[in-house]
């Protein structure tokens, strides 16, 4: 930061004296007029600095170079800006953003002073605008945290370098000087450029999918979002890969290792949209386009608009792992169409997503599938409830105070509880009912940030209309602001796993192993079978399991996990190669921080076990 100035931050823009700029057009929209409900206390973001009403960013334009040696990002971010006329000041999240300068329209620099900073929401940037409404900002993010950058031998193909950015929920500060809050709504557009033999996808229209020539053996690739998004949504991707069609307006991005069982894993993707429009109305965003990424991708799946991002650890060869699909798509409704204001209301993403996720399932896969789907997730849930006791504040949907935190709990349990929630209103109002009233929500909201406070005030309009029994036997209330399950709960279908239950009373009691069974289950099946084995096995009955049902040689990672995190806790040598090899080739958060712990909890045996897999897969 060159221009760094100590004193207090809105003393110093205050005192600045106003640059000469011209005047912003006569229709230039005040802050206010974009988004009213910003400024209310229930939208306030409090891992934002910006201050929306104010002045707020309305689009960005990026013009960037990516530097694989020195993991930098460099070049200039314009911002077009609403601000009422009297507005001096904007305010913009920064982590780590190293600005050169800031000028207006005329080329003049502006003032501007980074104020005091915090561990995980970084600092504000104050930039006098004056009567500025368009300012360019120089600047250069080395290491951001949002960017993943990899040697040649961190992919499939081991021969070129790669990149890819999480933005989720606070981290795009760290290379895109903005306003990052999920209520502040933007276009962008951006010019990228990079070595040629890599290339460059963004989460908007690619208008460049070649790229074009950019000198010093360099491409430069344009995209744009004409839709305004919530920030943590501009994402990047850049590496050695190739592009198949899947469908009229659906494809898949992936090393060329990889795209072929990518490709196949997706076929059902087209259909999944229609499914989704037939339940809940017209996909807005032009294409859905995916991208497999490279193992060391943290997340399952990040929904960023029109190429949600993967890790390659859903690919299990049957489509069984799908529905991390059906959930990013579902997302372009309940997240990216309606968004959450703050993160504080994160299940109107997340939850919404995994309701509308068994809905697209039940479509194209039947009621079977979904029902399993749904009581494992209920299964999930229920022990994660177990786990953080009855009255934790972070299983109530709306999280605040401490269990504020923008991860959204971070214990999932806002995924599951709030599609149980979903669940239990449908069950009540029935279906027809319920599905004509979130399409609704979905288009009334449409392009804006939601609360928990207007989806309540939505039901209560459009669905309970005055019925005060309904009112009484939906328990609304208690579902979104306490914690636990209200006593309306609409639990699974106890048929759902029938016959994986008398298997497992049949192990408990006779210690029969169901091999046949086995072996033509599902993956849900499985998943219930071994999650549903006693959690303390002696090692002889480990290696039946094992040898019996192939455990151990499973290619399904969510088996896989599943049986290595069991085998692990008992003290089972054989799973240990087995755990090693897996954590060398998988970095998805989901599968690698519970098996670490579990080794970490088993002393003298696992300890140096953890130590010695975490020292070689670190990379
Ligand atoms: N939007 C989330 C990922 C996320 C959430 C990133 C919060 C950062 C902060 C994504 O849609 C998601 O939920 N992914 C899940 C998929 C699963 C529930 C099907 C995942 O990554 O495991
Ligand atoms: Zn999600």
């Amino acid at each position: 930061m060159r221009h760094l100035f100590t004193l207090s931050f809105a003393l110093l823009i205050a005192s600045c004296a106003a640059p000469q700029t011209s005047a912003p057009a006569a229709s230039a929209p005040t802050a206010r007029m974009i988004a009213p409900i910003l400024a209310s206390e229930d939208a306030r973001d409090p891992y934002s600095y910006a201050q929306p009403e104010v002045a707020r960013v309305t689009h960005v334009s990026l013009d960037l170079a990516l530097d694989f040696d020195a993991h930098t990002v460099a070049g200039t971010a314009t911002l077009n800006i609403a601000a009422e006329d009297t507005a001096q000041e904007l305010i913009l999240d920064s982590k780590g953003l190293d600005i050169a300068w800031v000028r207006d329209g005329h080329g003049n620099d502006l003032p501007f002073a980074e104020g005091a900073g915090h561990a995980d929401k970084g600092a504000p940037i104050g930039i006098h605008i004056g009567t500025a409404r368009q300012i360019t900002i120089r600047y250069r993010a080395t290491n951001a945290e949002a960017l993943q950058w990899l040697t040649p031998q961190q992919t499939a193909g081991g021969r070129h370098s790669f990149l890819f950015s999480q933005g989720q929920p606070i981290l795009n500060r760290t290379w895109i000087p903005t306003q990052d809050s999920p209520g502040i709504r933007q276009t962008w557009d951006a010019r990228i450029t990079a070595p040629s033999a890599l290339t460059v996808v963004m989460s908007g229209d690619r208008l460049t999918p070649q790229g074009e020539p950019a000198g010093d053996g360099r491409r430069a690739f344009r995209f744009r979002m004409d839709k305004p998004v919530a920030p943590y949504l501009i994402a990047i991707a850049a590496g050695d890969i190739t592009f198949r069609d899947l469908g009229p307006r659906t494809g898949v991005w992936a090393e060329s290792a990889t795209i072929d069982r990518a490709a196949a894993e997706l076929v059902d993707t087209e259909r999944m949209i229609d499914a989704a429009e037939a339940l809940y109305g017209p996909y807005r965003w032009g294409r859905y386009d995916m991208i497999v990424l490279p193992p060391s991708f943290p997340y399952g799946g990040m929904e960023n608009p029109t190429l949600t991002f993967l890790t390659p650890t859903f690919i299990a060869g049957d489509k069984s792992l799908n529905g991390l699909v059906a959930h990013e798509l579902a997302h372009s409704w309940s997240g990216n169409l309606v968004t959450n204001a703050n993160w504080s209301d994160s299940w109107l993403n997340e939850g919404v997503t995994s309701y509308f996720e068994n809905r697209i399932m039940e479509r194209l896969y039947g009621t079977r599938r979904a029902a399993q789907e749904y009581a494992l997730n209920f299964d999930a849930m229920e022990e994660a409830l177990r786990e953080n006791g009855d009255g934790s504040p972070i299983s109530s949907l709306h999280l605040s105070g401490e269990a504020a935190d923008p991860n959204g709990g971070s214990s999932g349990i806002i995924y599951d509880k709030g599609a149980v929630f979903l669940k239990t209103v449908e069950s009540i109002v029935g279906r027809a009912r319920f599905d004509a009233w979130l399409r609704s929500w979905f288009d009334r909201h449409a392009f804006q940030p939601a609360t928990s406070a207007m989806l309540l005030a939505d039901i209560r309009e459009h669905l309970v209309r005055g019925d005060a029994a309904l009112e009484a036997r939906l328990m609304l209330d208690a579902w979104v602001y306490q914690p636990g399950l209200p006593a309306n709960v609409a639990r699974p279908d106890p048929a759902a796993f029938a016959e994986v239950d008398a298997a497992l009373a049949a192990f408990q009691s006779l210690s029969i192993i169901e091999t046949d069974k086995y072996a033509r289950w599902s993956t849900a099946e499985r998943l219930r079978y071994i999650n549903g084995l006693p959690r303390e096995l002696g090692i002889h009955r480990l290696e039946q399991l094992d040898t019996a049902l192939g455990l151990s040689a499973a290619t399904n990672n969510e088996t896989l996990f599943a049986w290595l995190n069991l085998a692990l806790a008992n003290r089972y040598d054989p799973a240990v190669p087995v755990a090693d090899a897996f954590l060398g080739r998988v970095g998805r958060r989901k599968f690698v921080l519970p098996l670490f712990r579990t080794l970490m909890a088993q002393g003298a045996w696992g300890e140096p076990i953890a130590q010695a897999i975490y020292a070689r897969t670190r990379p």
